[in-house]
């Protein structure tokens, strides 16, 4: 790629391109967004991305789950509400943003909730974990969505929805992610120690900060609701993308300069310590 066409993000781009909270804002001025996912299993992980979403500026946050998981879920998100579903694909009409798949599980049925909702939702749409795991039947349908979609697989997800192994992927990561970016018309955040995030026309983006404290589970839950609040916010999706990876990544970095270690960090920690890098930017 010619250089404009790939470039290092960094704090400081985050710090030029975030959006100022107006003094007149209210919460509808900053995106209602729903999260579906989580189940009795695994209650935390759409409890954190709905928390980090919020703690990352989101109006409103309302979470649709299995209903058996809802009184585990809720002490630990007091702001969110909770959408009953009745067993059918949530209805996400009057909604700025819809992150799906954390925590779901990998039933059937849920494959057909996100081949409806890549089908038929007019809503941007993020797309992670068990999500990403059910979309590769419906992968076809990506290309028709006229809605902006965000994928953000680890390279163990996207070798399962590229066919790849991980070994191939992890040779050639930059020119695997926009081949699959153009093909299906995404926008696609490839995580890991570096994080490649790829535009729909192939621009592409590299996240370099985080560190090992990160490798523990729930960390790509958070990831999902930075990068949601911030694709309610933002006009421009490859910056949202961009900023929210930086804000994820540089969180964990502050943290461990002084506090946790990279041993005891928790993916919840990162989601507190968000207040420290906003105050940081502003
Ligand atoms: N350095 C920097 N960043 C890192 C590092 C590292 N060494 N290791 C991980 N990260 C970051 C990644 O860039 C990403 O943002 O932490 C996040 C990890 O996200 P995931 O791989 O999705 O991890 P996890 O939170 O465990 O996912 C939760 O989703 O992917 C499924 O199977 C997974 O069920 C699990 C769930
Ligand atoms: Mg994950």
């Amino acid at each position: 790629l010619p250089d404009h066409r790939r470039r290092l993000w960094e704090i400081a781009d985050v710090k030029k391109t975030l959006t100022n909270r107006d003094a007149y804002s209210h919460k509808g001025s900053h995106g209602k967004g729903l999260v579906i996912g989580g189940s009795r299993q695994m209650p935390g992980s759409v409890a954190m991305t709905a928390r980090a979403a919020l703690r990352s500026g989101a109006g409103l946050i309302a979470i649709s789950t299995d209903p058996g998981a809802i009184s585990s879920i809720s002490p630990f998100i007091q702001e969110a509400t909770f959408v009953e579903g009745g067993g059918q694909v949530p209805d996400v009409s009057g909604y700025d943003g819809v992150a799906v798949g954390m925590g779901m599980g990998r039933e059937s049925l849920r494959g057909e909730w996100i081949e409806r909702l890549v089908c038929e939702s007019k809503t941007p749409l993020l797309i992670d974990a068990d999500g990403l795991y059910l979309l590769k039947n419906s992968l076809d349908a990506l290309k028709q969505r006229e809605i902006p979609t965000v994928l953000t697989p680890h390279p163990g997800e996207f070798a399962h929805l590229t066919g790849l192994s991980i070994g191939e992927i992890l040779q050639s990561p930059f020119s695997h992610s926009k081949d699959f970016a153009e093909r299906y018309g995404v926008y696609l955040v490839l995580k890991g120690p570096s994080t490649i995030i790829t535009g729909p026309d192939g621009e592409q983006r590299v996240d370099v900060s985080g560190n090992s404290g990160l490798a523990k589970g729930g960390s790509g839950d958070v990831l999902s609701g930075i990068l949601l609040s911030m694709m309610m916010q933002t006009d421009c999706l490859m910056d949202a993308l961009s900023n929210g990876c930086v804000l994820h990544g540089f969180t964990a970095d502050l943290l461990v300069q002084d506090g946790h270690s990279k041993v005891d960090l928790l993916a919840s920690d990162v989601i507190e310590g968000l207040s420290r890098t906003f105050r940081t930017l502003s």
